[in-house]
Parts: structure tokens; sequence; C-alpha cells
């Protein structure tokens, strides 16, 4: 048993997260200042972890629930490319000084390994599809500049203190506890919820680009993957399906499941917004040994009977 933390763990990824490292049978602290978290995601565990309201930029209370922890899972952060268009400055105060104050504490306390959730938006648009770790970097909007940087200061805390450290790029993750109600909620959540409703959402673009729609169950593998892997010190891995969906399809599938004959509205395409990303998953199959474990299919419909749920 290892006495593990996850910070953001009170939000989507991370507390599907702290259900898997449970049934495991972790100590499991969880580290949320509930700003996009939410404790109804933890209902169904909360008498089986600890759960501490504070904030990743309050250095002291960071320390405090960082020390005696063998695993740090750092999922906390001020997701979506557009909230970070809208306010760089606070997608760089969280994401990237909580960061900092994070890997600090985790030096100072001796962790054995810090897992950081990076992003696959750092690579921007490249020329070569799929997108592999050697790719240089090229984040297009402050959000993925600020993945970026948290990801360079894993790196780099391995290279100066030795802190061993892995950086999981995921892609586009969706799945079932994904908010729909925030204006920066991600593209499943709002079409689906949309959709439901019976309201046209809207799509950004001319709706050809893709994405490497993930379903959480795959992200959750990986990071149980990355706890238990040898010689991962410092690096950057991939974790996605290697699939390739674009939004017009995406939103057409939706409809389908749920018998909706509806149109989409389209606007301008969002600054910042990469065209296509989709994943080279064979250095995490070599470094991890990860598969993807259910497919975007499997997982759209898991998740779309989850959105449907709610209105009942
Ligand atoms: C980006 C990252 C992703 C990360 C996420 C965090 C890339 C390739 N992906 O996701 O790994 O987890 O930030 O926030 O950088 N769209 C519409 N209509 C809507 C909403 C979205 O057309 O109402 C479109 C967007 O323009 C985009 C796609 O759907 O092309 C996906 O958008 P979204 O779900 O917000 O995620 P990304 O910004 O791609």
């Amino acid at each position: 048993m290892a006495k593990v933390l996850i910070t953001g763990g009170a939000g989507f990824i991370g507390s599907h997260l702290a259900e898997a490292l449970l049934e495991d049978g972790n100590s499991v602290e969880i580290f949320d200042n509930l700003s996009t978290g939410h404790l109804s995601n933890l209902e169904a565990f909360r008498d089986r972890i600890t759960f501490t309201e504070a904030d990743l930029r309050d250095a002291s209370a960071v320390s405090a629930s960082v020390a005696g922890k063998d695993y740090v899972f750092h999922e906390a952060a001020l997701a979506s490319v557009p909230r970070s268009v809208k306010d760089p400055l606070a997608s760089n105060d969280v994401n990237v000084n909580g960061t900092l104050n994070l890997l600090i504490a985790a030096r100072d306390a001796g962790v054995r390994r810090v897992i950081y959730a990076a992003s696959s938006s750092a690579y921007g648009n490249t020329e070569v599809s799929p997108k592999h770790e050697a790719l240089p970097s090229n984040p297009l909007s402050p959000y993925a500049v600020t993945k970026l940087v948290g990801e360079q200061y894993c790196r780099a805390f391995y290279e100066v203190y030795g802190l061993e450290t892995l950086s999981i790029r995921y892609f586009n993750v969706f799945g079932p506890r994904q908010d729909p109600d925030s204006p920066y909620s991600a593209v499943i959540p709002i079409f689906a919820s949309h959709v439901l409703d019976g309201k046209s959402p809207t799509i950004h673009g001319d709706g050809e680009q893709t994405r490497d729609f993930t379903y959480v169950k795959n992200v959750v593998a990986g990071n149980m993957r990355a706890m238990a892997a040898e010689n991962v010190r410092g690096e950057t891995v991939n974790v996605a399906c290697g699939g390739s969906y674009s939004v017009n399809y995406l939103f057409r599938s939706i409809c389908d499941y749920y018998g909706s004959s509806m149109k989409a509205k389209y606007s301008d395409s969002r600054p910042g917004d990469v065209r296509d990303s989709c994943a080279d998953i064979s250095k995490a199959r070599e470094l991890l040994s990860y598969e993807p474990v259910a497919s975007f299919e499997e997982g759209l419909k898991a998740t779309l009977d989850w959105y449907r749920s709610l209105g009942s």
C-alpha cells in the first residue's frame, strides 16, 4: 500500500484516478480548492479518503499535504484554451506557480515520484501525424504554454534534484463527471448537454479539426502504469488511443446516439485552437506497458448514457 496525494482529485480525471488507487489498496488524500472540482465527484468513496480543501498557490498547505506521501498525482490545473486566452495570468498562476510549489514540496518531502498531468496542447500544429514525443513543442495558446512549462519543471527537477517525475500528455480526455455547465466546458459535455436539451451547439471553424478523444479509463490506466513503471525519470509520454475524429463526426455521433436530427451552428475558429491532434502511443507501450483499455466508441456510449442519466 502506498500513500498517495492527488491534487485536483475532486475534478473529473482526479476523481476517477482516486477510485482506481483506492481499489488497488492505496491510501489517498485529495487536495482541491473546489474551483472547478466538485465534492459530488467524491460521493461514492468520500469516507475512504482524506480531503483537504486548499489552493495550490498556498505553499505551506501544499507542503503539509505532500509530507509523508510516496506518490503525487498532479491533476490540479485551470484547464481550457479559451479560459487562458481570456485570462492568461490566472492560468499561469495556477498551472505554473502551483506546479512549482508542488515540485518544491515533493523534493523537500522526499516523495518517490510525481506524475504530472501534461497536455497534448504542447505540440501545437505539427507537420507530422501522429504526434510523437520527440517532436518539438510549439504551444499555440497560453494554456498550452503553462502545461508545457509544468512539464519542463518536472524534467528539470529530475535533472537537478533527482526527484523522479513523469509527465503524461493527455489527449482530449472525456467521460462521466466531466462538467457540462462551465463556460469553459470541453466539447463532449457541451454537445451532449445541448443535444439532450434540444439546443443547437456551436461548432467553431469548419468542424473538420480532429482530436484523439480519450476515454478517462485509459488515462487512469496510464497513471496506474506510471506508478509501477521503472526508468521513467523526467520523461514525457503520450497517453491516448491513437484515433482521429473530427468535431463534425463527433456531433453527428452524439445526435445519432440520442436520436436527434438537430443541426449545429457554425462560428469562427477559436484563437489558439490546434487543427489536428492524434497521438503516437508507442512510447507509452514501451515505457509503461500501456494499452488503451476502452475504445472511443465504448467510452462515448458510456459517457452519453451518463449525461442522459443526469436528467432523469
Ligand atoms: C485542449 C487540449 C486537451 C486538453 C484541453 C484542456 C489540444 C489538441 N487539446 O483541448 O488535451 O485536455 O485543452 O482544456 O490542444 N469546440 C466546438 N464547439 C464547442 C466547444 C469546442 O466546436 O462548443 C471545438 C474546439 O474549437 C476544438 C474542439 O472542439 O476544436 C475541442 O475543444 P475542447 O474540448 O475545448 O478541447 P481542446 O481545446 O481541443
